[in-house]
């Protein structure tokens, strides 16, 4: 179930402000309906009508987006600032798109976009199994056992991380930084600067080179391609099934 204004902006008819002012307008109908308050949930069997016209069907769409540092992961912000989805190409407005999880303001690399609610929360939900790979660059100059703890599980608000993998790629010994790759399964917010923080390390750059198979390949920083079809089915499929290995 989703509010009425939601599903109808969703559609890629018009923005959610503009669906409320229909809804307020009577220009709205739900099953026959016409529905003038706001907040009324919909469920997809609902059949939904503005001006007596039906809501439009949306071509499902998948993109991957090289994300650049400075932009939000949402579709819009109320204090104007860029978001990966504004930034998108015309072509591509209106079509209800929305990121698939977030990476921070501050954190660039592979960041999936699409209109497919079932597709986002069979890669994002709590059952999911799909890894994420990041590269973070941290201040100071980490040891091998402490990212053995990293990969084991450190406490975050009491609670312990699942184990991961994670291991040093370099160590810049004159500038007292470190480069470390780790791969979670776990998605939560701030998850990799959480988890350093927790060992006493401050992420200074953080990157996610890879969501489940997906990487950056070419893209310049803000650019897109749509994702092949068989890279749409891979990532449910490693979302879906728990290897041992
Ligand atoms: N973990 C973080 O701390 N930030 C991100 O953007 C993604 C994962």
């Amino acid at each position: 179930m989703e509010r009425l204004q939601k599903r109808i902006a969703n559609s890629g008819l018009c923005s959610r402000r503009k669906a409320e002012e229909y809804i307020k307008e009577g220009r709205v109908k739900v099953n026959g309906e016409v529905i003038t308050e706001m907040g009324v949930k919909v469920s997809p069997s609902d059949t939904i009508l503005v001006d007596d016209n039906p809501l439009p069907v949306l071509i499902k769409t998948y993109l991957v987006m090289n994300k650049p540092v400075g932009v939000l992961s949402s579709t819009t912000d109320d204090r104007g600032r860029k978001t990966v989805i504004s930034i998108l190409p015309q072509e591509y407005q209106g079509l209800g798109l929305y990121p698939v999880g977030r990476l921070d303001y501050d954190t660039k690399g592979v960041l999936l976009i699409t209109n497919d609610g079932d597709f986002m929360n069979t890669l994002i939900g709590p059952k999911s199994n799909l890894k994420k790979e990041y590269l973070a660059r941290i201040d100071g100059i980490i040891t091998k056992e402490e990212v053995k703890n990293l990969a084991q599980g450190v406490y975050i608000d009491a609670k312990k991380t699942r184990k991961c993998d994670a291991k040093i790629i370099d160590i810049d010994k004159k500038n007292k930084s470190s480069l470390v790759s780790i791969t979670l399964v776990e998605g939560n917010y701030h998850q990799v600067k959480n988890m350093f923080l927790a060992l006493g390390y401050n992420v200074k750059k953080l990157t996610r080179v890879k969501f489940g198979e997906v990487e950056i390949g070419n893209l310049s920083p803000g650019e897109i391609r749509e994702l092949k079809p068989h890279e749409i089915k891979r990532l449910v499929v490693l979302s879906k099934y728990k290897f041992v290995k």
